[in-house]
């Protein structure tokens, strides 16, 4: 790729190994970057570090970012290994897509854990490591901005991850540190995906978006690149959605 916007910049990419955290790491080193990809499955996430063909451009740190202690140990390793971080992508997320009266404690305390804890704690632990300049975007959902049926507590986390964004923002404007989210609508991913869906419920859900179809990864990549780069200098505490108009043009 021509553009180099990151050449001698270090990302994280909480999530790395899948959907768009993954398209984000390849995004990002695409544009100059070495990328710290992580996830829980080691297996998985050595695989993407295979499958992203950088060499030791890429590291590949397994860990459960709803884990204060796994977060510290990656922070070490990146302290280590290159000092800074001027990019963190707080993407790692997971749904439990189920009525409210059937979600159980642990679904709760899962999706709590890794969607609110977890994008918390990724974020107070870099921020020690963020220069002047530096970039956080954290992955929100389009669900912050509708009550829909099966997502109570996963569009509570999200809506607490667009806020944490805002507060970010604040907190580290004396750094010199930008904190956006994006709001991504339906991506075909590994945690949505529409070939997996029934063919009349997914030309449903395609009619919905002004855009006629699902997202890809690497359409919520370019939009996350941007944010992360100086071509957003002037853009803070703000939340992008990329979701081919599902929320605001109705198709
Ligand atoms: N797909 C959509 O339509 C959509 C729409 C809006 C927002 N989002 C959000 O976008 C983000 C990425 O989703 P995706 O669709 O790209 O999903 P995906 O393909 O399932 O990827 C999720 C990634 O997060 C990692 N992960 C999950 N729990 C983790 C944990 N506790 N610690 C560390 N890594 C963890 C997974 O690896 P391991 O499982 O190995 O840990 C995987 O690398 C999520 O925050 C999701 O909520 C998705």
């Amino acid at each position: 790729m021509d553009n180099e916007r990151f050449a001698g910049k270090t990302a994280l990419v909480t999530g790395g190994s899948s959907g768009m955290g993954l398209a984000t790491a390849r995004r990002l080193l695409d544009e100059g970057a070495d990328v710290v990809i992580t996830g829980r499955d080691a297996g998985r996430l050595e695989r993407a570090a295979k499958e992203l063909d950088a060499g030791d451009r890429v590291l590949a740190v397994a860990g459960d970012a709803a884990s204060p202690a796994d977060l510290d140990a990656l922070m070490a390793t990146i302290a280590d290994r290159h000092g800074r971080l001027d990019v963190l992508f707080a993407n790692a997320g997971v749904g439990t897509f189920k009525r409210a009266a059937d979600i159980t404690e642990a679904d709760f305390d899962h999706t709590v854990g890794v969607n609110l804890k977890g994008v918390f704690f990724t974020v107070q632990k870099a921020v020690p490591l963020l220069p002047r300049g530096g970039a956080v975007v954290i992955n929100a959902s389009w669900t912050t901005n509708r009550g829909l049926p099966l997502a109570s507590v996963y569009s509570a986390t999200k809506a607490a991850a667009h806020n944490l964004a805002r507060t970010f923002a604040a907190e580290l404007a004396d750094r010199g540190v930008r904190v956006n989210s994006v709001s991504p609508g339906y991506i075909d991913t590994p945690m949505y995906p529409e070939a997996a869906l029934p063919a009349e419920e997914a030309a449903a859900l395609r009619a919905r978006v002004a855009a006629g179809r699902f997202g890809r990864p690497e359409e919520v990549a370019a939009a996350v690149a941007f944010l992360a780069s100086a071509d957003a200098s002037y853009v803070n505490a703000q939340d992008l959605v990329i979701d081919g108009g599902l929320v605001a043009a109705a198709a």
